[in-house]
C-alpha cells in the first residue's frame, strides 16, 4: 500500500511539473513572445498556412489534432501532429517571420492548432544552441468545403492603414458560416515597414478574426508601393506564387485577380519600375483558360473580386475594361465586386456592356455575401453598420451543389 502511495505520489509531482513547464513555456520566461498573429493564409480544401512573428529568431513549426481530439489536444496522452516549413531540404530557421503551411487535411474540417517557437541563441555551421520555447494559444480553423451549401464571406477594401476604423466594423460582425474574408486592395496606403502592416490592419485583424477565419489579400495600387511591397508574399502568401487565382468555397468560385496600378507603367512617380500592362494581360491570357475550367463551369455562384472598377476613366480602370470584362462577360459571371473609388456604387448589367452587376464597396465600410442554396444576399453596410444596399442574387445554374 505504501509503495502504491509512493507511486500515486511520484505520479502526481511528474503531472505538475510538466504542467508548470507548460505554463511557463506560454509565458516565454527567456522574455521570447509571439508578437504578431497568429494568422491564417491561403486557405484551401486539404491545406492551410499559418503566419507569426517573435520578437527573437526562431525555429518554428505548428501542432494541430483534429476536431475528435479537441478535448485532449494538446496535452500529454494525445498526440499532436506537426508542420513545419521546410524548402530544398531546409527546415526554416533563425527568423522572426513564421510561414507554415498544414497540409493532407480534410474538406469541411475543423482543425485545432497552436504555434511552437523556439529561439535560436547561436547559429553556427556545426553548432545550433537552443533557447527558450514559446507556446501559442489554442485556436481552430476550418479547411474549405466545396460540398457544403451554405457560406457567407465578407470584404473589406481601401482600409489604407487606418486599424481603428478596421477594428470598429470587425467588432460589429457576426462571424457564423463565415469561411473567408477579402481585403480588396489598398489595405495600406503603401508597405514600408513592417511595424506599418502590424498597425495598419493586421494586428486588428489577428485580434477580430484571422487566428481562425482565413483572410485574402487581394492587391490594390496603393498595395504596389513602397520598399515592402516586392515582399508582400512573405507577408500574405498567395495561392501558386500569384495574386490572381481561383479558389472555392461552397457553392461559390471566386475569382481573384490583380488590377495592378492605376496609372500607365511611364508615369514617372514610377520611375521606370512598373510593368502592370503586360501584367493585366497575362491575367486575361490565364481567365480566359479558367472560364473553361470545371470548376468555374460547375459552380452555382461565380465571384469576382478585384480592386479597380472595370469602368470609368484612369489607365488602370481602362485596361482592366479592355481586358477583362469581355472575358468575364463571356464567361457569364454572376457579380463582380470592387473598391477604389472609396464611395459605394453599384452599376446594374448594362446590356451590351456587361451582363453582371459591379458593386464597388465603400472605404468606410463593407460588404458581406450570405450564400444559400440557390440564393446569394449580398449585403453592403457603412462603417457603423448602417444598411447601404442589399442584392439578391439567384443561381443561373443549379439550385445546390451536388
Ligand atoms: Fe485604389
Amino acid at each position: 500500500m505504501r509503495r502504491y502511495l509512493f507511486h500515486v505520489c511520484l505520479l502526481v509531482m511528474i503531472l505538475i511539473a510538466g504542467e508548470t513547464r507548460s505554463l511557463a513555456d506560454v509565458a516565454g520566461s527567456g522574455g521570447l513572445r509571439v508578437t504578431h498573429g497568429p494568422y491564417l493564409q491561403q486557405p484551401g480544401p486539404d491545406s492551410m498556412t499559418v503566419v507569426w512573428f517573435t520578437n527573437k529568431n526562431c525555429f518554428s513549426w505548428v501542432e494541430y489534432g483534429t476536431g475528435e481530439n479537441f478535448r485532449t489536444f494538446p496535452k500529454w496522452g494525445s498526440l499532436p501532429r506537426t508542420a513545419v516549413s521546410s524548402r530544398h531540404g531546409l527546415i526554416q530557421a533563425n527568423t522572426t517571420r513564421h510561414v507554415v503551411t498544414l497540409s493532407g487535411l480534410e474538406p469541411g474540417r475543423t482543425y485545432p492548432y497552436r504555434v511552437v517557437s523556439r529561439e535560436i541563441l547561436q547559429f553556427e555551421p556545426y553548432e545550433v544552441i537552443y533557447g527558450d520555447t514559446v507556446v501559442g494559444g489554442i485556436h481552430r480553423f476550418h479547411t474549405l468545403d466545396p460540398k457544403k451549401t451554405e457560406t457567407s464571406f465578407h470584404v473589406f477594401q481601401d482600409i489604407h492603414g487606418d486599424a481603428e476604423l478596421l477594428s470598429g466594423m470587425l467588432d460589429g460582425i457576426s462571424w457564423d458560416k463565415a469561411g473567408l474574408v477579402f481585403f480588396n486592395g489598398d489595405t495600406l496606403s503603401h508597405l514600408e515597414s513592417e511595424e506599418g502592416i502590424f498597425n495598419g490592419f493586421l494586428d486588428a485583424g489577428v485580434h477580430g478574426f484571422a487566428r481562425e477565419i482565413p483572410f485574402v489579400y487581394v492587391r490594390g495600387n496603393h498595395d504596389t508601393r513602397g520598399i515592402l511591397a516586392r515582399r508582400l508574399p512573405d507577408y500574405f502568401p498567395p495561392r501558386n506564387g500569384r495574386y490572381y487565382y481561383a479558389l472555392d468555397d461552397g457553392p461559390v468560385h471566386f475569382i481573384i485577380l490583380d488590377s495592378g496600378e492605376d496609372k500607365p507603367d511611364d508615369a514617372p512617380v514610377y520611375a521606370g519600375l512598373a510593368d502592370f500592362d503586360s501584367y493585366r494581360e497575362r491575367q486575361a491570357e490565364w481567365l480566359r483558360a479558367e472560364i473553361e475550367s470545371e470548376a468555374f463551369r460547375e459552380a452555382a455562384f461565380r465571384v469576382v473580386i478585384f480592386h479597380i472598377p472595370p469602368f470609368g476613366r484612369g489607365h488602370g480602370a481602362q485596361e482592366v475594361t479592355r481586358l477583362w470584362n469581355p472575358i468575364l462577360e463571356q464567361g457569364e459571371v454572376d457579380l463582380v465586386i470592387c473598391g477604389h473609388l472609396h464611395r459605394f456604387s453599384r452599376i446594374d448589367p448594362e446590356p451590351g456592356r456587361h451582363g453582371f452587376p459591379i458593386v464597388v464597396g465603400p472605404a468606410r465600410g463593407r460588404v458581406r455575401g450570405d450564400v444559400s442554396g440557390e440564393l446569394l444576399t449580398l449585403t453592403v453596410r457603412d462603417a457603423e453598420g448602417k444598411e447601404m444596399d442589399r442584392l439578391l442574387i439567384k443561381s443561373r445554374r443549379r439550385p445546390f451543389p451536388d
